[in-house]
C-alpha cells in the first residue's frame, strides 16, 4: 500500500478524536498535511487551528480554516483540547523523535499548550527503541559549536542540517550515535544547555493517543479511553 494512503487513513481517524467547536492544535509534516486537508473538507466551519509551522498555517488557510494565534487563544481563556501531529519515530511508551521537518520547537510548545497529544503515524514510524532516526536539536546559531562539543562529549555525532533555518531563525543539528536508553533524561539534559532551543525528543511529555495506520486498518493506542 502506498505510504500516502496510510498517512491519509491515520489523519482521517484523528477527526474522531476532536472536540466539536474547539480550537485544534496541528503539528507539521506530510501526515499533518493530510490531517489539515481532512479537517478542511469535513469541518469547514471548525472554530480554527493553531499551527506549529508556517507550512501548516499556509495549508490551513488555503483550505479555508481560520488560523489563530496561540497567545490570543490562551489569553482569551480558551482551552485547546487536542493536538494532532506526526512523528519520525515512536516507541511502545508513546515517546517520540520529532523534528524531521524542523518544526520541533513550535511542536513542543503546542504539545504543552494542548490537553491531549494525538500522534498520527503509519506503521513504518513504530520502533522498539528510539534512535535509528538522527535526533534533531534546534540551536541558536551563535551556540552551534558550543552545543556540538557537548553533544560529542555525550558520544553523539552531530551534523548541521545544511541550508535549513527554522521558523524561529535558528539552526538544526542532526545527531547520530547518542545513547537513548533513557530518552526523558537525555531530553532534559540537552534542553538544559545554553543555546539549545529544543531537543527533538518528546519523552518527558509523550503522546496520549497513537493512531497507527497499517494496510489492515488504523489501530488506536490505548484501545479505549477519553475521546475528548
Ligand atoms: C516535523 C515533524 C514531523 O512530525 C515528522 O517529521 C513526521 O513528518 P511526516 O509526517 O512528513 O513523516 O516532527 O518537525
Amino acid at each position: 500500500m502506498h505510504p500516502d494512503t496510510l498517512k491519509r487513513a491515520a489523519a482521517r481517524a484523528a477527526l474522531d478524536e476532536l472536540v466539536e467547536g474547539a480550537v485544534v492544535g496541528v503539528g507539521s509534516g506530510s501526515t499533518v498535511d493530510c490531517f489539515v486537508d481532512e479537517l478542511a473538507a469535513r469541518l469547514p466551519r471548525a472554530r480554527g487551528v493553531v499551527c506549529a509551522s508556517e507550512r501548516t498555517a499556509a495549508r490551513a488557510r488555503a483550505g479555508g480554516l481560520a488560523v489563530l494565534d496561540l497567545n490570543e487563544v490562551l489569553a482569551a481563556g480558551e482551552a485547546i483540547p487536542v493536538y494532532v501531529d506526526g512523528a519520525d519515530e515512536i516507541d511502545g511508551c508513546r515517546r517520540m523523535i520529532k523534528g524531521g521537518g524542523a518544526a520541533l520547537t513550535r511542536e513542543k510548545i503546542l504539545a504543552a499548550a494542548c490537553a491531549r497529544f494525538v500522534c498520527i503515524v503509519d506503521r513504518s514510524k513504530c520502533v522498539e527503541r528510539l534512535g535509528a532516526f538522527p535526533l534533531p536539536v534546534e540551536v541558536v546559531p551563535m551556540a552551534r559549536e558550543l552545543v556540538i562539543g557537548r553533544l560529542r562529549a555525550l558520544g553523539g555525532a552531530p551534523q548541521l542540517r545544511a541550508g535549513v533555518i527554522t521558523d524561529n531563525g535558528n539552526e538544526i543539528l542532526d545527531v547520530r550515535g547518542l545513547d537513548l536508553q533513557d530518552p526523558a533524561h537525555l531530553e532534559t539534559v540537552i534542553e538544559s544547555w545554553p543555546g539549545v532551543v529544543t531537543a527533538g525528543l518528546f519523552a518527558v511529555r509523550p503522546a496520549d493517543v497513537v493512531l497507527t495506520a497499517a494496510p489492515d486498518g488504523v489501530e488506536r493506542q490505548p484501545v479505549t479511553g477519553a475521546r475528548g
